[in-house]
């Protein structure tokens, strides 16, 4: 992938993150997610007062960009006040393996945003589950 769209998306997932609503942890993610047609969308962390409904930067960005109509996704940056950048948890390389299968993934520290990491979705998450098979007569 280019470099200019590197930078221009670590820029914007640098801008997001301005947007995180992370009163508990105070640990603001941002990310921003790249579509085939080159648009970017923005999503931030947002954080419930029951700890759990807590919705990641990287899910957020996910779910603007589907529910937007959005879909087919070639990367996705992250930005977070972490050495080397935050990886995706779990659940978010969950939703990236369904939803944007070959993207590549860049990470960095915000206050080092020139030094990316960079990912696959596929290597993230190996053997994703990806589907729920077709016939199923409860047997
Ligand atoms: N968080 C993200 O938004 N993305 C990540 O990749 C790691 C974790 C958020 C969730 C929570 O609001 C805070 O960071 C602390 O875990």
């Amino acid at each position: 992938m280019q470099t200019k769209i590197k930078k221009q998306l670590i820029a914007a997932a640098l801008t997001a993150r301005q947007h995180a609503v992370a009163p508990y942890s105070k640990f603001q993610v941002g990310a921003a997610l790249l579509t085939h047609a080159g648009e970017i969308v923005l999503g931030a962390n947002v954080e419930s007062a029951s700890y759990g409904l807590t919705c990641c930067a990287e899910r957020v960005a996910l779910f603007k960009a589907l529910t937007d109509g959005k879909s087919g996704f070639s990367a996705i940056a992250v930005v977070a006040r972490a050495p080397k950048g935050p990886t995706p948890c779990g659940a978010c390389r969950q939703l990236l393996a369904e939803y944007a299968p070959n993207a590549t993934v860049f990470v960095a520290d915000s206050a080092k945003p020139e030094r990316v990491r960079t990912f696959k979705v596929s290597k993230l998450l190996p053997e994703a589950f990806r589907s729920v098979p077709k016939s199923r007569d409860g047997t």
